[in-house]
């Protein structure tokens, strides 16, 4: 596989162990736990800090690349996670915002909490795994090293904050639980 199919799929990863944090938290509400919105914010943090301002656009970059060049059947699936990137991106937004009214406000009715949650990490997964499944292996067979000459001209360079040993003290809440796990 292509290095920035690799470096994308080492994102996913990365990623999954964040949701399955998320999980993990989700379980506590639904379970009558306090929220604790502490680790909840570094985790939507993260998501805004890489996967929805880096991971999403390299993705975008190579997706463009795709579709410009080799275009086959596959091009509603392509532009389809091109569209689902910024509705991820609005959705992270929209949970930073409630977590914001969580803090400041009274008691949330915890149906809501749960609802929105479980919603958001339905959408992440099903985008994550449909990229995985359906559509890395087809960019790996298609693109041709030309491309990839493009796709790397014009891919933002970054690391990831939190596994990146970067800014780790920044997530310091979710960072012990992850190691904990
Ligand atoms: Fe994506
Ligand atoms: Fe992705």
């Amino acid at each position: 596989m292509h290095s920035q199919l690799k470096e994308l799929h080492q994102d996913h990863i990365n990623l999954a162990h964040v949701l399955h944090l998320l999980e993990s938290l989700l379980g506590e509400v639904r379970a009558g736990e306090h929220i604790d919105l502490n680790a909840l914010s570094e985790i939507v943090d993260y998501v805004q800090t890489y996967p929805d301002l880096i991971h999403h656009k390299r993705e975008d970059v190579i997706f463009s690349v795709y579709l410009e060049h080799r275009a086959t059947d596959r091009n509603e699936l392509v532009n389809r996670l091109m569209a689902e990137h910024v509705l991820l991106v609005k959705k992270t937004l929209e949970i930073r915002e409630h977590i914001e009214q969580w803090c400041n406000d009274s008691p949330v009715p915890r149906e809501r909490v749960v609802a929105i949650i479980a919603d958001y990490l339905q959408m992440q997964w099903d985008h994550l795994n449909l990229e995985e499944s359906s559509v890395f292996d087809l960019l790996d067979q298609e693109l041709e090293p030309e491309d990839w000459a493009r796709i790397e001209a014009s891919m933002p360079a970054a690391t990831d904050p939190l596994f990146g040993r970067m800014m780790r003290q920044r997530f310091e809440h979710i960072f012990d639980r992850l190691l904990a796990a």
